[in-house]
């Protein structure tokens, strides 16, 4: 006799199969034929390359590779709709909508083609991936409509290229064509050759929905014809997949013009404190390292546990992985499915062959194009599985001790996109959350992803955010057309004259003047020839010690906006008390008037002084019981190429904006004026600002851009050089893919604080 508790602890799961006919005739229905959607037509169709079932091998449907003259029809057909899509914001709401209600109707469909197609499991597919991308469109439609109130000087940016990964193909068409829709731009979106299904179904429901010919093109095909699409005649690039391609995108679009948004790869650590709820933690790495088999650029594929209960976790983490079902990704109750494709599984078994240390636990899996949940424990934080992205079922993990370790722990890494913590203390996960460089922390969760909180990571998980108000600065720009930064040529004079004079101006670094490392400098003359003194030639070392010395300033990056604030009001005041001597000085050294520039510095420093403790975040209303609280937070380390012309104002708006953000920054002065740079650190001297947080380097901007675009330890680089740096410093940039603003039309205020944060959105339980 059994009783009710054995019954229960011995029954299995029964198969409980969706039904793969109504996908498969729709596809036999279109000739069994991927390919494109261009100008609300389908065509040219042919079979170049094949899509697989890979949980069962079968072929599923064959796949156009687009050319690059294809793409390029492509590019001319958005060109041709866009001026009449921008044109009507509430229009283009009930587009959007009505996109979103088609999606609903077919949402069965969809939800099957894209496990066939993906091998995820129909559970996920159903109940994650077609709700969430459908909630995008919903609240992008609302964006539609709010854009002509909310953002009245943001302007669409044109013809977005659009790449992205199999991982999500129809959420991440949605995360890149909704936003891109509302804010008045047309599409050409590739998907990844492995998915291009669900966007087939995705294009006749967009005809359905009424969306005008041009405004959305699918063109399917590999990586080339990504790369044609990068090429071709577009306004942005917005691109999601792995860190290797993005820093190709990144190196093919320098210089060009085109606006860029990278959403790369991650090793998100998963942190769990002694005194955190253990089954929920165990629960949470469920859905953060076997959702989707773990190819998720979130999961949270690095486990680090406090030591004191690491054993005791790793039992419950076994147990509850034993019970995971692993298997035909169509049946309901599945909780595991397959791989996208056999070159990836075969890529995942390496490198858990490959590893030789620590522990490694496997559940089985059946034959074919599956993987078994693993855990490896017993890494040390710097071994290969602790850093490379393995984009699979395996979780890898360590233990810390303290608070602070988890930290040092979690930050050891080349990847910045999310993080988990997880504590019942309050205290404990709220003090770490704004420690952790991640784009996104979850607190008790995992995971979670909403329209309306930004997604997006820092250092080599890419730049750019998606999804909520922070998301559409992406898709817009400012409607002033922009300026050309002014090229000036410096005076030229007669060396020698006045010699006997001694005035080398010298470096400000680490808050003191320092002599050029290479003992160069070069004579400026004013505008009748005279000689006004010597300025430094900074070089390679030079820039390091700058970035040492930011470094050694990270304190700044923790004081208080009213700190912040004090100090810059400060520069004003004592660069106040010397406006005539400074007015005087810009006047030898331009020829020009210099009143009007020492009164816009001394107002641009009071502006952004008011900013320093008002510029904050905003919580997002997100659908479950929690918000998502957006924090801006500083870059970190920012160089910057100041104007040619406003010699002075150059650089205090530049310096006032980030600091007042908390960054620290590295300005180069004016190149055919650098003079100002001494009156400059001369006041910073006078005003409390702490050591290392203003560094000035003076010297040639052509010679420095390549060694700033590729220093490692700068965040940031902006440029307002009359020189354009815009190819040497978006093609260097790929090397830690830093954020770049380069010859930017727009320099209000508010422009300059965006540019001066990063937004971390912080999912925190409220009312549950
Ligand atoms: P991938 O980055 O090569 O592919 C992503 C997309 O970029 C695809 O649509 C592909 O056709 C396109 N593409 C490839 N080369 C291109 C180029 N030169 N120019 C423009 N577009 C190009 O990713 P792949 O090969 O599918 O996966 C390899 C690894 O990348 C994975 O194992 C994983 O580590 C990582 N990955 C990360 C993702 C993320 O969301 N962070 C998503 C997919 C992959």
């Amino acid at each position: 006799h059994m009783t009710i508790k054995e019954i229960f602890d011995t029954m299995d799961y029964g198969p409980a199969p969706e039904s793969s006919a109504e996908a498969l005739a729709w596809l036999a229905d279109r000739g069994g034929i991927a390919g494109h959607y261009v100008n609300g037509k389908w065509g040219p169709l042919r079979d170049d390359f094949a899509s697989m079932n890979p949980a069962t091998g079968e072929h599923l449907a064959g796949v156009t590779k687009g050319s690059p003259e294809e793409v390029a029809t492509a590019v001319r057909a958005a060109r041709k709709a866009q001026a009449a899509w921008a044109k009507d914001g509430h229009k283009r709401a009930q587009v959007l909508y009505a996109i979103a209600r088609q999606m609903q109707k077919h949402s069965r469909l969809l939800a099957v083609m894209e496990t066939l197609d993906n091998g995820k499991p129909i559970r996920e597919s159903r109940d994650i991936d077609v709700p969430l991308a459908i909630r995008h469109f919903y609240y992008h439609a609302g964006m539609a409509q709010l854009m002509d109130t909310e953002l009245p000087d943001r302007a669409p940016i044109g013809v977005c290229g659009q790449v992205i990964p199999w991982n999500f193909p129809l959420l991440m068409l949605a995360w890149k064509i909704a936003p891109a829709l509302a804010m008045g731009n047309t599409v050409v979106l590739k998907p990844a050759e492995f998915t291009s299904l669900s966007a087939m179904v995705f294009a006749e429901l967009c005809t359905a929905a009424g969306v005008p010919p041009g405004v959305i093109n699918i063109v399917t095909g590999d990586g080339e014809t990504g790369a044609a699409l990068v090429a071709a005649d577009v306004d942005k690039v917005a691109f999601t997949g792995s860190t290797e391609v993005g820093r190709k995108i990144r190196q093919a679009t320098a210089g060009t013009g085109k606006a860029l948004t990278l959403e790369l790869g991650g090793k998100s650590p998963y942190i769990v404190f002694e005194d955190a709820d253990l089954d929920s933690a165990v629960e949470g790495l469920v859905d953060a390292i076997w959702f989707n088999q773990g190819q998720v650029c979130c999961a949270g594929s690095r486990l680090l546990v406090q030591e004191g209960i690491a054993d005791r976790f790793y039992a419950k983490l076994k147990a509850r992985m034993e019970t995971l079902r692993i298997g035909d990704p169509l049946d309901k109750a599945i909780d595991v499915g397959a791989i996208v494709d056999p070159s990836q599984r075969a890529m995942i078994a390496k490198m858990v062959s490959d590893n030789t240390e620590g522990e490694t636990f496997q559940t089985s899996a059946p034959d074919g194009c599956f993987y078994p949940p693993t855990l490896i424990t017993g890494l040390s934080p710097a071994s290969t599985l602790m850093q490379e992205e393995i984009f699979g079922p395996v979780l890898a993990a360590t233990t810390f001790r303290t608070p602070s370790e988890a930290v040092e722990v979690a930050n050891n890494s080349r990847y910045g996109l999310a993080a988990s913590v997880w504590s019942e203390n309050i205290n404990v996960a709220l003090d770490i959350a704004p420690q952790l460089a991640a784009g996104i922390v979850w607190i008790n969760g995992t995971n979670m992803m909403d329209a309306a909180a930004g997604f997006g990571g820092v250092r080599e998980s890419g730049f750019g955010r998606e999804g909520g108000w922070e998301g559409l600065s992406a898709y817009t720009k400012p409607k002033t057309k922009p300026t050309k930064p002014k090229q000036i040529k410096p005076f030229s004079g007669k060396d020698g004259a006045g010699s006997g004079l001694d005035r080398t101006q010298k470096l400000f670094i680490g808050g003191k003047q320092a002599r050029p490392d290479g003992g160069y400098s070069r004579t400026v003359f004013g505008p009748k020839g005279d000689l006004l003194g010597e300025a430094s030639l900074a070089n390679r070392k030079d820039l390091r010690n700058a970035v040492e010395a930011m470094n050694s300033a990270k304190g700044w990056s923790k004081s208080t906006g009213h700190l912040r604030a004090q100090i810059i009001y400060y520069i004003a005041e004592n660069l106040s008390a010397r406006s005539e001597e400074l007015a005087k000085r810009i006047k030898a050294i331009t020829g020009k008037d210099g009143k009007d520039e020492v009164g816009h510095c001394i107002n641009t420093l009071f502006t952004f002084a008011a900013w320093a403790d008002k510029y904050d975040g905003q919580v997002h209303n997100v659908p479950m019981r929690g918000v998502a609280l957006a924090m801006k937070e500083p870059v970190g380390n920012i160089a910057v190429f100041c104007a040619d012309d406003w010699p002075l104002l150059g650089m205090i708006s530049p310096m006032a904006a980030t600091i007042a953000m908390g960054n620290r920054v590295t300005l180069v002065a004016s190149d055919p004026f650098p003079l100002m740079a001494a009156e400059l650190y001369q006041i910073l001297e006078t005003s409390d600002v702490p050591a290392g947080v203003v560094n000035i380097l003076t010297g040639s901007h052509t010679e420095l851009a390549p060694q700033v675009a590729q220093h490692a330890d700068i965040d940031a680089v902006w440029s307002f050089s009359g020189h354009n740096l815009a190819q040497a410093l978006e093609h260097g940039a790929a090397s830690n893919l830093k954020r770049t603003w380069i010859n930017p039309a727009e320099t209000a205020a508010k422009d300059m604080l965006r540019e001066a944060c990063e937004i971390k959105n912080v999912w925190v339980p409220y009312g549950a």
